[in-house]
């Protein structure tokens, strides 16, 4: 407190410091800056008589814990975060004009959120499921946000899918449970109707869904993004981090038992992780191609439901995040960041993933219900850290207090700045299309088990042991049968011997027929 601050904290009147000021805890007061006198006893009519509406300090106080919950997130609802920065190694110069990714050396502070998809805000850490990855960069040119997963491919190719989806993963409607679980009959239902969730299928029944610690995943940003350059051409690219301390994961059986005595063990993990020096560290990666290879792959880049295997485009290692500060406040930080796929600094920009397409419009649209304001971005952790200023006003819960006439553009009243720097500003990719419109799917998106096959070969026995216990586990919990025949239907067409494993462990007699085969089944790589 400085000088000007008087013994009730009020700055202005020249009063002396008083020895109230300096304590940890100031005077107590409401919300209009009222000393409160007693906090102990509401206001009553008499020594045992009614308490009085009249008591505006007891009514406040209530009212503020009324609502101190805001709707948690329609999915990953259970995360948790840390600040931290991100600190480039070798520039991409050549290939982008953002600074992030051109300027060595520069440490760029973030905040992070790694949550599990399906369970609610107070759900255990350690369910099976797939854990979101995201970061918050603040770049000195805006916020760029990548918002990924511990898994490089995704369940769907179309974003229109995705509240089918999320309604088949969530506690069923009418009974509400399970609360975190694939174990559950719509969950399955559904998975049997969608081929192409396939491949995702295989990474989740893998052991990468059973996370040690938060510490130890991968993450993907999954889709083609854009680089662009000074010159303004772009080149595919996709992002990936690698934990420092390798990728480690639990069995099945470890993650029951820590479910049960320890929910909070990945949050517990990382606080203490961060608050005795140990920073969590990962390598930042890019996979970068030019329109031209991506025509050569056997597969849709576009296609979130693949990956790009790295004996086709290596990764090239750019740069590290740390995680080295705990927030200082859970519910301000951790809870209200928004993260949003739309995010993007100039010299980054997006695909025509038709999967990414639809995340463009979701993050901001569920947030202004979730935070409530239009003006949410103003919440310090969302706030971007780099000078910024535009004509908007107004809005519910606006805190800041814009000077000035003039909130429109062009204006010659208060100069023109907005105008000097459009040309550094955010460009698209100059990219031209054509073709009929219409609710279309390309051919190119229609191999559902070349990649599911080549993951699957691509395990360890004893991996590959894990995946088929976990799917004997997950479809024994599925009532109806012609939901657990479809399934392993789709597993034949991935692998014969995976099939036969599953089915014998759900006690089949025969192996259910093979699904009929839309979409072409072929051997990754094509001869
Ligand atoms: C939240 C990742 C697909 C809608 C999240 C979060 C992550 C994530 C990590 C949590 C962010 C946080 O910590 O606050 C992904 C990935 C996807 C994907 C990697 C596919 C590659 C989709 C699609 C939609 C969608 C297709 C909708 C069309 C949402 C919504 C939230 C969310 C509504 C809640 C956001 C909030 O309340 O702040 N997603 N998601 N996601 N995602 Fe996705």
């Amino acid at each position: 407190p400085s000088a000007e601050v008087s013994p009730d904290g009020y700055q202005g009147d020249g009063g002396e410091l008083h020895q109230y000021a300096q304590r940890a805890h100031p005077v107590l007061k409401t919300n209009q800056g009222l000393p409160v006198s007693d906090n102990q006893n509401s206001l009553r009519a008499n020594l045992r008589g009614p308490s009085l509406l009249e008591d505006f300090i007891l009514r406040e106080k209530i009212s503020h814990f009324d609502h101190e919950r805001i709707p948690e997130r329609i999915v990953h609802a259970r995360g948790s975060g840390a600040h931290g920065y991100f600190e480039l190694s070798h520039s991409l110069k050549p290939y982008t004009t953002a600074k992030i990714l051109t300027e060595v050396g520069e440490r760029t502070p973030l905040f992070a959120r790694m949550s599990t998809v399906a369970g609610g805000s107070g759900s255990a850490d350690t369910p099976r499921d797939v854990r979101g990855f995201a970061i918050k960069f603040y770049t000195r040119q805006g916020n760029w946000d990548l918002v990924g997963n511990n898994i490089p491919v995704f369940f769907i190719q179309d974003a229109i899918k995705f509240p089918d989806l999320i309604h088949a993963v969530k506690m069923e409607p009418d009974r509400g449970f399970p609360q975190a679980a694939t174990a559950h009959d719509t969950f399955w239902d559904f998975i049997s109707l969608t081929p192409e969730a396939m491949h995702m299928v295989m990474w989740i029944m893998s052991d990468r869904t059973l996370p040690r610690s938060l510490r130890m995943m991968e993450g993907f940003g999954i889709h083609s993004f854009r680089l662009i350059n000074a010159a303004g051409q772009s080149t595919f690219v996709k992002f990936h981090w690698r934990p420092k301390l390798g990728l480690q994961s639990t069995t099945w059986d470890e993650a029951c038992k820590i479910a049960g005595a320890d929910p909070d063990f990945h949050r517990r993990d990382l606080f203490e992780a961060i608050s005795t020096g140990h920073f969590p560290e990962w390598e930042f990666s890019v996979q970068l191609f030019s329109q031209e290879e991506a025509d050569q792959f056997p597969f849709d880049h576009l296609d979130a439901t693949k990956l790009i295997p790295e004996e086709l485009v290596p990764l090239q290692p750019v740069g590290r995040l740390v995680l080295d500060r705990w927030p200082d406040n859970f519910f301000a930080e951790t809870e209200q960041i928004a993260f949003c796929p739309s995010h993007l600094v100039p010299g980054i920009d997006f695909s025509n993933d038709p999967l990414l397409q639809g995340r463009l419009f979701s993050y901001l649209d569920t947030q202004l219900s979730r935070l409530g304001s239009v003006n949410f971005h103003q919440i310090p952790v969302n706030a971007p850290q780099c000078p910024f200023a535009n004509q908007q006003r107004d809005g519910r819960m606006q805190a800041s207090v814009p000077r000035g006439r003039v909130a429109y553009e062009p204006s010659t009243l208060e100069g023109d700045s907005a105008r000097e720097s459009f040309s550094r500003g955010f460009q698209t990719a100059e990219v031209s299309e054509s073709g009929d419109k219409g609710r279309i799917r390309a051919g190119s998106f229609a191999d559902h088990y070349s990649q599911a096959r080549q993951f699957y070969r691509s395990q360890m026995c004893y991996e590959q042991a894990h995946i088929a216990s976990a799917l004997v586990f997950e479809l024994s919990k599925v009532g109806h049968a012609h939901v657990r025949q479809a399934v392993v239907g789709h597993l034949r067409h991935i692998d014969e011997e995976l099939a036969r494993r599953v089915a014998s462990g759900l006690g089949f007699v025969v192996l259910p027929m093979l699904p009929h085969a839309t979409e072409p089944v072929r051997d990754y790589p094509p001869s």
